[in-house]
């Protein structure tokens, strides 16, 4: 089938190349001329396991191409994916105005029949807006079908995710474009769900919303855990066994962050209000995340005392594994408190620390994670990379003045650690 994506940061990229994998024509447009290039050259902009070669292995076969034009791509498709930025306004209510200028483009760009699949996260109602607006900017009567379609991958996960998604959500206002959704993606054997516009979006950030909620329940546990002498990892893989409950996301750390949770999570809060409910429930989930690492920085004042000139080492920038990634990231602003309290940081990410220079101009970056400790006053674990299991930690332990770990993700066992001689301080254990 032919399709274009409106649209080429993660969701959008990742989504066009995953369909021209699995045999489809796949046109993707941005607006920004040096990321087309980049791409048209053989370029990625973003790290994520398995992409570049599947890019470059569909540009080969001819299936997969990039334009700053979104005239072309829509001329050029029976399918037109928006996959734009919905950033957030200061109010937590959700920026529109890249989708609704693509609705506007798109509408002067159609000459015949087309499926306007949203793939961005929008509030309930966007979809119906998104077809008031091309109906109202479309020059002459061409037809039209608006689909929302939300997307579920995880970063880092991304291709992965796409490839085997657990459930694919058609949203439609009409019946018409449901064969043509289905036969899209007939070849990722998937269950398909297919509903009311309104529900398809619903989904999406109920989804994300429940899992941030996830995370802050066992978070708001592993307080209960430290003050008892419980341990939120036995805790969590007790009631993870329950199939009603799950294990996965129920991993205690300093907070959720990233460019989805925290975001959606405002805007389903500021959806609700304007529907006329007051979600306290899912404030109290932000609340708990921003406790949760005030207590951790709170466990690195008290251990350290005062930190002006002390020397930290930080693994992990990202906002969390296999992605270099760092949009509030949770890391960063761990890293960025400790800067505003006078201490001088060495730095370690194995893929996030381009990106996080800017945020963070006064790091020494160390490319090698085993020296990151070296001379240090203490070493904290931010993110969750599963390499950093492997530190060697007896090297940590000889390099450092003292050997105090801080471990934000539970990634080392708390006796083995202080059998070593250090004194390690983690989440909820
Ligand atoms: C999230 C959702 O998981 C995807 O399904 C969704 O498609 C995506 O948002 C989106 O809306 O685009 P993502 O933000 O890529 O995906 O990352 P997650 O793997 O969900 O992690 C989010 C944050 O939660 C990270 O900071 C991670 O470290 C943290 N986390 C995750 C925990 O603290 N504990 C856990 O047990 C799991």
């Amino acid at each position: 089938m032919k399709i274009s994506l409106i649209g080429t940061g993660y969701v959008g990229l990742v989504t066009g190349t995953c369909f021209a994998e699995v045999g489809h024509d796949v046109i993707c447009v941005d607006c920004d001329a040096a990321k087309v290039e980049l791409l048209r050259n053989g370029g990625v902009p973003i790290y994520e396991p398995g992409l570049e070669e599947l890019i470059q292995k569909n540009v080969a076969a001819g299936r997969l191409s990039f334009t700053t034009s979104t005239k072309e791509g829509v001329e050029k498709s029976d399918i037109v994916f928006i996959a734009v930025p919905t950033p957030p306004l200061p109010d937590g209510s959700v920026d529109l105005s890249y989708m609704e200028g693509v609705a506007r483009d798109i509408a002067g760009a159609m000459t015949q029949y087309k499926i306007v699949v949203d793939k961005s996260t929008v509030p309930v109602k966007t979809g119906e807006k998104v077809a008031e607006t091309i109906r109202r900017y479309c020059k002459s009567k061409v037809e039209f079908d608006v689909v929302s379609n939300p997307e579920f991958l995880r970063e880092g996960f991304a291709v992965e995710d796409f490839l085997k998604p657990d459930r694919i959500v058609i949203g439609v206002l009409s019946q018409r474009p449901v064969a043509a959704m289905r036969e899209l993606y007939a070849p990722f054997h998937a269950p398909v769900i297919v509903t009311d516009i309104n529900s398809a979006e619903l989904i999406k950030h109920a989804s994300n919303s429940f899992l941030a909620l996830k995370i802050s329940y066992i978070n708001a546990l592993s307080i209960l855990c430290e003050s008892s002498g419980a341990n939120v990892q036995e805790v969590a893989n007790g009631i993870g066994m329950d199939p009603r409950i799950g294990r996965r996301f129920l991993d205690a750390s300093l907070g959720f962050g990233g460019s989805c949770f925290p975001k959606d999570l405002s805007a389903f809060i500021k959806i609700a209000e304007q529907l006329g409910y007051d979600f306290a429930l899912l404030r109290e989930v932000q609340r708990i995340n921003t406790h949760q690492m005030d207590r951790f920085f709170k466990k690195i004042v008290e251990t350290l005392w005062v930190l002006k000139q002390k020397k930290i080492g930080v693994l992990g920038l990202a906002f969390k594994q296999n992605t270099d990634d760092v949009r509030m990231s949770p890391a960063i602003d761990l890293c960025q408190r400790l800067q505003k309290e006078g201490a001088l940081l060495r730095v370690h990410d194995p893929k996030a620390m381009e990106k996080a220079r800017a945020l963070l101009p006064d790091v020494t970056c160390v490319p090698d994670m085993n020296a990151v400790a070296d001379g240090c006053d203490a070493l904290v674990i931010a993110t969750e990379w599963p390499q950093f299991k492997k530190l060697d930690v007896e090297r940590a332990r000889r390099m450092m003045t003292h050997p105090i770990l801080f471990d934000g993700r539970n990634l080392f066992d708390p006796e083995e650690m202080e059998n070593l001689g250090f004194i390690y301080k983690s989440i909820g254990r």
